[in-house]
């Protein structure tokens, strides 16, 4: 997803695999590698110097995108952590809202969490991508601001452009996830301190159902 010839900010870098990957195979000219570990930078310093990136790879130590500068890269990419804290860390950079930013993001867990960051804020995501490696599925979803706040049904959130897409592992990532919300939802059903969550979890589900319906009709 990562538009060549472009600057790069890797957040939550950890062993800076993926900035040294985009710079040894030409991918990127430029990439700062941030953590907010200290642990996790001295292994990207390890990774720079054996890869022999360490001029093109700035190492920054940084909740988030708090230490990194709008004119230092052009995709934003929080890969590994979940859907919440990716959340955060983009709700807390202001400099993204603008449409030469790309932003990739890999939520580990609800994925939900940044589509509604994302579609709440004026962002339009792009693209979604799923890949399975080693037995687990991971998703990709790339975004650019537009500025303009579109309506989505509840159900977008939970289904984004998995459906859309058609291959067979979007299909099996979108079933998995929802199989959880459907769960929950049995879980929770009835129980007062949970009115909330079930009446928005139920709201998304049957959006779904009502999506599933109109496309077998
Ligand atoms: C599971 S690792 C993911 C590493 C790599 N991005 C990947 O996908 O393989 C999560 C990394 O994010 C870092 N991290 C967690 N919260 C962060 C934050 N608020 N700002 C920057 N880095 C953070 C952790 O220190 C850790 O190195």
């Amino acid at each position: 997803m990562v538009r060549r010839g472009r600057t790069v900010c890797d957040v939550g870098t950890d062993h800076a695999y993926l900035p040294s990957y985009l710079i040894l195979n030409g991918i990127s000219p430029r990439a700062v590698a941030g953590d907010i570990g200290e642990g996790p930078l001295k292994n990207a310093e390890k990774s720079v110097k054996i890869y022999g990136v360490e001029e093109n790879v700035k190492l920054r130590l940084s909740d988030g995108l708090d230490n990194i500068g709008e004119d230092e890269a052009d995709e934003i990419i929080i890969c590994g952590m979940g859907g919440n804290l990716i959340a955060d860390i983009l709700s807390r950079a202001e400099w993204l809202r603008n449409p030469d930013k790309h932003i990739i993001a890999q939520p580990m867990s609800h994925a939900e969490d940044v589509r509604r960051f994302l579609c709440e804020n004026g962002f339009e995501i792009e693209e979604e991508r799923v890949c399975e490696d080693d037995g687990r599925l991971y998703l990709a979803l790339s975004a650019y601001y537009t500025g303009e706040k579109k309506e989505y049904s509840p159900g977008f959130y939970y289904r984004g452009l998995l459906l859309k897409n058609g291959d067979a592992l979007s299909k099996k990532y979108f079933e998995k996830h929802y199989t959880r919300v459907k769960k929950r939802i049995a879980g929770i059903e009835g129980k007062d301190a949970f009115l909330e969550e079930y009446t928005a979890l139920k709201a998304a589900a049957d959006d779904i159902e009502k999506e599933f319906e109109n496309a077998e009709s």
